[in-house]
């Protein structure tokens, strides 16, 4: 794949009008994503499973743009929302030279998602990925050339990206690399690439999510990712994350479920602890998360099975294990950990096979 599939197309027809639509799922960061760049490049490489249930689904309809007519609408699921539309005007505006046909049409765009709205978990990367899939759809239709699935997907990742940092992560099976790591040959800071040379094991992991609370964060991941850039720790995490990255990377060509298991939890404890000691300090974990993490352990450490944590910028545990211990473990999540979890919300997810076009 050439880099000239992240340049903007020529495009000519704009009489065009159409309807394009994807479904996209979520992903969850094993090696995390903390710290960034302008624009919107991450300060070490990120790993992630690509999830299955957790999607969003999003058409988008184009037709020319009149003089004085309305630029997007923007509508989730079926009412109008005014503070999303807001956020798609500035990243269509922050697109205009990557994109520069989006001035010329009009959009009514129309999203909901498979998760409840209200859950605390992140909705950005299903969110952005499945605008940014519309979007690269859209310059196929229009452009002269066709871009193949390789180079579709390379270009939609980008685009994403600039929408979301961890979006661009959400566009391919099972797993994928986001940031230029020496461990992973053609990642990039740019875009995110599928990443397959993984134990059989992992194609069918869980993900099964514990809702500790649904409050709004008070601090957003785009807030915290900016106190990374005074934070005294910075540099060792960068260092660390490079080092994680190496060390799981082996795990998951060897299958070893224990070296797995120690970096994920080290990367979640390490996310949340740059939180603690940036300036000024924020807790995002309630007392009901070190609850779960706590048994988590425990039980592992007394059964020794397989089943480990990691954590988003929120509350809400995600809880690890492969599907050769589901019965076990589900009984475990449900008698011990699911009474933490506020009106035993769980989310069950597993990893997914990546976005699907549904128009
Ligand atoms: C903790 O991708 O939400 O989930 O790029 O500002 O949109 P922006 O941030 P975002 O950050 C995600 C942070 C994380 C870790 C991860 O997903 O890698």
């Amino acid at each position: 794949m050439s880099n000239s599939s992240l340049q903007p197309v020529t495009t000519s027809d704009l009489r065009t009008t159409g309807e394009v639509g994807w479904i996209s799922p979520s992903n969850i960061a094993l090696i995390k994503y903390w710290g960034k760049k302008s624009v919107q490049k991450p300060m070490n490489a990120s790993i992630s499973f690509t999830l299955a249930e957790a999607t969003t689904k999003t058409s988008l309809s184009f037709k020319p743009r009149k003089n004085g007519e309305r630029w997007i609408d923007f509508y989730f699921e079926e009412q109008k929302q005014a503070r999303f539309e807001e956020r798609i005007v500035q990243y269509f505006s922050s697109l205009s030279e990557e994109m520069p046909f989006l001035g010329d049409y009009s959009y009514v765009i129309k999203s909901s998602n498979t998760f409840p709205h209200s859950a605390g978990i992140a909705s950005s990367a299903s969110a952005m990925s499945a605008l940014a899939l519309c979007l690269c759809d859209i310059e196929n239709v229009i452009s002269e050339e066709i871009r193949q699935e390789g180079d579709f997907l390379k270009r939609a990742s980008f685009i994403a990206r600039l929408g979301s940092g961890s979006a661009a992560r959400s566009l391919f099976p099972s797993m994928s690399v986001w940031g230029k790591s020496e461990h992973v040959a053609y990642s990039s800071d740019e875009y995110a690439i599928a990443y397959s040379n993984i134990h059989e094991s992992f194609l069918s992991f869980h993900d099964d999510v514990l809702i500790v609370s649904d409050e709004k964060k008070s601090v957003s991941s785009s807030a915290g990712h900016q106190l990374m850039n005074g934070n005294p720790f910075a540099p060792v995490r960068y260092a660390q994350a490079k080092k994680n990255m190496g060390l799981l990377l082996s795990s998951l060509q060897s299958g070893d479920l224990d070296l797995f298991g120690k970096i994920v939890e080290e990367e979640a404890l390490t996310l949340h602890a740059l939180m603690m000691c940036s300036d000024p300090g924020y807790i995002l974990m309630k007392p009901n998360t070190l609850s779960i993490l706590e048994k988590i352990r425990s039980f592992r450490q007394n059964t020794s099975l397989p089943v480990f944590f990691t954590l988003d910028a929120g509350p809400n545990v995600h809880v690890l294990y492969p599907d050769s211990e589901r019965d076990k473990i589900e009984t475990f999540i449900k008698s011990e950990l699911l009474s933490l979890s506020q009106s035993n919300q769980i989310i069950k997810d597993h990893v997914g096979s990546g976005p699907e076009k549904f128009i």
